[in-house]
């Protein structure tokens, strides 16, 4: 059976996004933090092919060392002679009965929902994926006869007036059976405006093989929007936060304005999860349930557990926040940071490399670095943990229910032992003993018959 053939991904990439004016190659601009490529390699594996091959040309090194997988072969296209050319790379690792399904490296959006009845179709005849705009401009155009069949493709640079209004364009997808591409590549020349050898050609020799040429359209543009300047890649950035922020929705999670979040790698959410204006989501963020995430927060490589309270303008980067925990507003929390369940860290706070047992509080001014905190201890304002001696880091340890009065300065290596008290205002450079109070400040004086100086 024709539609049981194996399948094959051919994904276009070769070409030179000049309009983007940058030194990074196109298809690794990232679109909500991931290389827009890696989106379309995503959408790829999502159909289970036989292989998928990624035709490369400008940067394309860079382009494989970021990308790079066992699943993906690489085939270089050296000059860029056009789109039909850069399939015919692809084309001699394909066995003749594989369906090819054609797709570009600069069009991310595009979902496989969309793309399973061009497979379907394309082991028949040619399927080809349109959709109508109302301004076609640039695209190529889908020529159909008086009964609607498509007849052919005919390029902007191509086309006389009448065939420039037709609005139903190519968006470049297609599929056909490689030895079909085989054999109307080969017969394909470059004898247009643009000197090109173009894969749209295949059109015309389908039909002119009365083979079927189907097509499936999109009613989504969003889906099959190319990006060759800074404008389409924002255009296309706001559109794929729009569908994050809707699966989010879809799991139960409250978005105080779906257009006004960021999602730049992934986020995964429990249900009444409300997450306010503003906030940017980095790297690999897990939340839980119940969770609440003030406005403009920035949250990357973080896990954070149910019922967690967020406050505003707070940034959670590479740490682990129990459950119930409560962070800024202002906080800086830090790599290597684990917040154990209940802690409370709060404005102008940066933790670093620090674990703070449950139910402890580091409310105001602090900076806790390379520590160890126990259960139940209290920091006062403006505690700093000197963990650097210019050289080396060093660590602190404080125990379970020490009180550390304010504005301490715990000179690392130092150990606080557990029920300690801090006087406030103490530098402490050895150990403090459980239970006691330890202090190191001068004496408070007062003199009784001191006058203020007076003006003359
Ligand atoms: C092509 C189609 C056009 C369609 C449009 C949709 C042809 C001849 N025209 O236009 O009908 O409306 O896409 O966007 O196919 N590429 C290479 N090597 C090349 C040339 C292009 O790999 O030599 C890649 C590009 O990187 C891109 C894709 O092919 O991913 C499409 O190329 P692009 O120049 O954007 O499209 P057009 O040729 O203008
Ligand atoms: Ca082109």
């Amino acid at each position: 059976m024709v539609s049981a053939a194996p399948l094959s991904i051919v994904i276009l990439a070769a070409g030179q996004g000049t309009r983007m004016r940058s030194t990074l190659p196109k298809v690794l601009h990232p679109v909500a933090g991931r290389p827009m490529l890696a989106h379309v390699l995503d959408t790829a594996r999502s159909l289970s092919p036989h292989g998928i091959y990624v035709v490369h040309g400008h940067g394309g090194e860079q382009v494989r060392e970021a990308l790079d997988a066992e699943d993906l072969a690489w085939v270089e296209q050296a000059e860029q002679l056009g789109t039909g050319h850069a399939l015919m790379q692809a084309l001699p690792a394909i066995p003749d009965d594989h369906r090819v399904l054609v797709l570009c490296g600069d069009v991310p959006l595009v979902r496989s929902p969309t793309l399973a009845p061009l497979i379907e179709q394309g082991g028949i005849g040619l399927a080809l994926l349109t959709i109508t705009l109302d301004d076609p401009t640039g695209y190529g155009r889908i020529v159909r006869d008086a009964a609607g069949q498509v007849q052919r493709v005919v390029e902007q640079k191509d086309a006389t007036d009448a065939e420039k209004a037709i609005r139903e364009i190519n968006t470049g997808v297609l599929c056909a059976t490689a030895a079909r591409f085989r054999r109307w590549m080969g017969a394909t020349g470059n004898d247009n405006a643009q000197g090109e050898y173009y894969l749209t050609d295949a059109i015309a020799l389908a039909v002119a093989e009365d083979l079927p040429v189907i097509t499936a359209e999109t009613r989504d543009p969003m889906e099959v929007q190319g990006i060759n300047n800074r404008q389409h890649l924002a255009l296309v950035e706001r559109a794929c936060q729009r569908r994050l922020a809707d699966a989010l929705m879809t799991e139960g999670v409250t978005l105080m304005d779906p257009a006004r979040l960021d999602v730049r790698g992934t986020l995964a959410c429990g249900a009444d999860t409300v997450i306010d204006v503003g906030c940017v989501f980095e790297g690999e963020v897990t939340v839980g349930s119940g969770v609440s995430v003030g406005a403009h927060c920035v949250i990357r490589d973080a896990r954070l557990a149910d019922g967690v309270t967020v406050e505003p303008h707070s940034i959670i980067d590479g740490a682990e926040i129990a459950a119930d925990c409560n962070v800024g507003p202002f906080a800086r929390i830090r790599p290597g940071t684990r917040l154990d369940a209940g802690a409370r860290v709060g404005n102008f706070v940066e933790t670093k490399n620090a674990q703070v047992g449950p139910g402890s509080k580091i409310n105001h001014l602090a900076y806790v670095g390379d520590a160890e905190v126990g259960r139940d201890v209290n920091i006062g304002a403006g505690t700093i943990t000197c963990n650097y001696d210019g050289a080396n880091k060093h660590k602190t340890v404080i125990g379970d229910g020490a009180f550390i009065g304010s504005d301490t300065q715990l000179v690392a290596p130092v150990k606080v032992g557990r029920g300690a008290t801090i006087g406030a205002g103490s530098t402490i450079v050895a150990d403090a003993p459980d239970n006691q109070l330890t202090l190191s400040r001068s004496r408070q004086t007062s003199i009784p018959d001191w006058e203020r100086p007076k003006k003359d």
